[in-house]
């Protein structure tokens, strides 16, 4: 058993709470704090303000250990160390927005000044490499008149958390990294994850920072090399899973993270594939590959649509069906979902839209308000076409009534009962 210990979290979202809540799991006491006072509130009754798979469960079951509040002022003086989890949006060119770090940097740092015991700092926050060490430990100093590694510590722990699967991932990390600014921060963030099995990168604030964006950029690029490969394949008449099962085998590539289709989205890859390319060009340096996985994942939906065309040459008033908008299944975020740019670009052809999706259509009508929002998915099929745009499980089970059927994620089970049915790399 490890040593329990005294945190706080800033940031009740979607990492803050997560993270917050499994710590609370393994016995320590965790301090939330947020801005948002119904968040507070709804913690505090044991109901989570986000919905990810076992989170509610868990704030309720070790409510002992997890409370939550807007005052800053509790969570240093109450805690050892204070993890900062707020969000990091993306600015217009790319840039990550430092706004809400640096706020809650402020805020600890008041309460910093004043403290005599030892406290560390924590950034759990995506920040671009440098960020913690050249802008959040100076700020630190700065308004505590107190010295980094002397009198209070510095830590940088990169999550790397899947929405829908967050709190297993917590409980079982491929490996966790953190970095340190001193040796306090690193025996405090040693002791913290003692119980985890896996390997544990002890390294640099900097180094943390980079294997953060090397991680998610790694990944999308993955996804872009095989849908290109994919759409080689496509031309080709070959199935390109065939091919992914074949090099998959290589231990040094992997299965994983190879299914083509009609690319990624998400919160996190879009922010962070495009906050490297931003701070490469800031330090005048080329991002070649990175900046052609963005563009090949610009471009694969409208592969779909050029599928489509196929079978229907001219889309002016004819009825595309779209089923599933969010931008992978189980979740009701759309956030950069491959969907938007299918949805924008049948709208330029001048077809109708139909759409369906079991969770995230009350987001989509914010974006696009002139199209048929369905029932249920059976009502999409009353179309010329359809497009399967997100593999959630209910599409599998789905009798396609002789429809035509294209394909972005590889439902092969739509073959059954669809009348032609084509995938977008196979
Ligand atoms: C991702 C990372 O996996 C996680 O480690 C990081 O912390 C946050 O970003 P998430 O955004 O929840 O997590 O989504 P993920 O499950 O990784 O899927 C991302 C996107 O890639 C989805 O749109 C998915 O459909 C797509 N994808 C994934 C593919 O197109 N092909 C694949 O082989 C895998």
């Amino acid at each position: 058993m490890g040593v329990l210990m005294n945190i706080s979290v800033i940031g009740a979202g979607y990492v803050g709470l997560v993270n917050a809540a499994c710590f609370a799991k393994l016995g320590h006491q965790v301090i939330c704090v947020d801005v948002d006072k119904e968040k507070v509130d709804k913690i505090n009754q044991s109901i989570s303000p986000i919905y990810e798979k076992d989170l509610e469960e868990i704030i309720k079951k070790y409510k002992k250990n997890i409370y939550a509040t807007t005052s800053y002022k509790e969570a240093v003086e109450k805690s050892d160390i204070t993890f900062i989890c707020v969000g990091t949006p993306s600015k217009k060119n790319g840039d990550i927005d430092l706004l809400f770090v640096d706020q809650a940097t402020k805020e600890i740092a008041i309460y910093l000044k004043n403290k005599k015991s030892f406290h560390s700092v924590v950034v759990k926050s995506t920040v671009v490499p440098g960020t913690t060490q050249n802008h959040v430990l100076p700020l630190l100093e700065e308004i505590t008149q107190k010295k980094a590694g002397v009198d209070f510590g510095v830590g940088m722990n990169p999550e790397f958390l899947r929405e829908g699967a967050a709190v297993y991932d917590f409980l079982h990390p491929d490996r966790i990294v953190y970095g340190y600014y001193d040796d306090h921060t690193k025996k405090l963030l040693s002791l913290l994850y003692s119980d985890f099995s896996c390997p544990i990168v002890e390294t640099s604030l900097t180094v943390a920072e980079m294997i953060k964006y090397a991680s998610n950029c790694f990944l999308a690029t993955k996804i872009s090399f095989i849908n290109e490969i994919g759409n080689l394949c496509k031309r080709l008449g070959i199935d390109s899973y065939e091919v992914a099962e074949g090099i998959g085998l290589d231990d040094r590539i992997g299965r994983a993270f190879l299914d083509s289709g009609i690319g990624w989205g998400g919160s996190c890859f879009g922010k962070d594939v495009n906050a490297l390319i931003a701070f490469a060009k800031e330090i005048k340096e080329p991002c070649n590959i990175i900046q052609s996985v963005v563009q090949v994942n610009e471009q694969q939906p409208l592969r779909l649509i050029s599928v489509l065309k196929k079978h229907i040459p001219l889309l002016k008033g004819k009825i595309i069906g779209v089923l599933g908008l969010s931008f992978k299944p189980n979740t009701d975020d759309i956030r950069d979902s491959r969907s938007i740019i299918l949805v924008k670009n049948l709208f330029e052809e001048n077809a109708q839209v139909k759409v369906y999706d079991p969770k995230a259509m009350n987001h989509f009508k914010k974006l696009f308000s002139d199209i048929i929002y369905c029932d249920n998915a059976k009502d999409v099929l009353d179309a010329d076409a359809v497009i399967i745009a997100t593999a959630w499980d209910e599409f599998k089970k789905l009798d396609y009534k002789g429809k035509i059927v294209i394909d972005g994620r590889r439902l092969l089970e739509a073959k059954k009962t669809a009348k032609i049915y084509e995938g977008v790399c196979w």
